[in-house]
């Protein structure tokens, strides 16, 4: 069995796109790498866990997981947002039982501690006669929170840059796009047996995959013309789009001038037409497994344009059901004894390379300290 040092350092990321691989296929099986992405990636970058329109109103909350860790959103009376361990001070139980919901307190379900909106500890009943118990020192443990448009993230450290410093170049890019006038319509989730960096990967492709497997997207985009930017931890993927009647439904919902994919370092997708937009993020739930929330926003979702807007999250649910099937299938095929590594396509692959890097810097960078503590 490899070391995971070895496991590592099989991956060259100096290589130029024209002479470069993948990460390879051990990175994608390998429980060791995925604890270590826990703890090195999705503990130390900006997540993004809700919508503001779910926190709109004091006592509005959201309940999730992230990194392995149960965590709470909550809009306080003072209207700031803030965000906490889901983790009760006293015996450890989940504070906040629901995944979302409004509260005008927060009530361990185990034995009553309450706790203020602003994870103040404000009542533990039975607790007289406790010596050397300081209550201000026992509220919910506190973890960043920031907003950008109309998401919401978390980050686990306490030393990560703000959120706009770490979305970088990508806000520049959004802000035109106006996202702020659409609205939330619907949410599908997806779990999927692959490794969730088999979904970015397929993501990243540049369009390679569209004529071959979505026929049906492929009829409005225009292939030749796909563009693909790289910059700082975002890839832009861009298509000039076609009006097509080829297929119907995707015909009617997907239009305007341009299609806009964006991913953002490590596991966020924004993707825009006119008038629409969905986000997936993408959750890994051990090596083999991972899920993917759809998030469907439109520009107009009162009840005449409900039939319309269903249609169009549907065509996006069969591209979704198109794309789980080969990452499925990639999955099995990164276990065979006959696959190591891929090459990439220099016209098409540059956003998977840009990945695989930034993944691999801190991978390798973090672990580098940690070998020397045990030393
Ligand atoms: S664990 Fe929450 S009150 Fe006991
Ligand atoms: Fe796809």
């Amino acid at each position: 069995m490899q070391t995971i040092e070895q496991i590592l350092s099989s991956y060259d990321a100096a290589a130029p796109l024209a002479q470069a691989s993948t990460i390879p296929a051990s990175w994608y099986v390998d429980e060791r790498i995925a604890e270590l992405e826990l703890r090195n990636v999705f503990s130390k970058t900006w997540q993004l866990v809700a919508h503001t329109d779910q926190l709109r109103k004091p006592g509005e909350f959201v309940a999730t997981r992230l990194a392995g860790e149960p965590i709470v959103v909550v809009r306080g009376n003072d209207g700031a947002l803030r965000a906490f361990y889901n983790v009760c001070r006293h015996h450890a139980a989940a504070v906040v039982t629901q995944p979302c919901g409004q509260a005008a307190i927060l009530q361990c379900p185990y034995h009553g501690w309450k706790y203020g909106l602003d994870g103040s500890l404000k009542g533990m009943p039975e607790f007289e006669g406790v010596e050397n118990f300081d209550r201000a020192e026992n509220g919910l443990v506190p973890i960043r929170v920031e907003t950008w448009e109309c998401f919401v993230f978390v980050n686990l450290d306490p030393q990560a840059a703000p959120l706009q410093q770490f979305l970088g170049g990508l806000v520049k890019r959004v802000t035109p796009l106006g996202i702020g006038r659409l609205h939330y319509f619907d949410r599908r989730t997806y779990d999927i047996h692959c490794n969730w960096k088999v979904f970015v990967d397929n993501y990243l492709d540049g369009g390679y995959h569209v004529p071959h497997l979505h026929k049906g997207l492929s009829s409005v985009l225009d292939y030749k013309a796909y563009t693909i930017e790289n910059e700082g931890r975002y890839c832009l993927q861009s298509s000039p789009m076609v009006s097509s009647d080829e297929d119907a439904a995707t015909g009617a919902t997907r239009k305007g001038d341009r299609a806009w994919y964006f991913w953002q370092y490590p596991n966020l997708m924004i993707n825009c037409y006119e008038g629409y937009m969905d986000t997936n993020y993408v959750i890994p739930v051990d090596a083999d497994h991972c899920t993917v929330i759809f998030d469907f926003y439109f520009s107009d979702v009162s009840e005449a344009r409900r039939e319309y807007n269903t249609q169009s999250v549907n065509v996006g649910n069969r591209v979704q059901d198109e794309d789980l099937g080969i990452c499925e299938d990639v999955q099995r095929g990164l276990k065979s004894r006959a696959y190591g590594a891929g090459r990439l396509s220099v016209r098409r692959e540059a956003g998977e390379q840009l990945f695989h890097r930034l993944l691999a810097a801190d991978l390798k960078r973090i672990t580098a300290p940690l070998q020397a503590a045990a030393d």
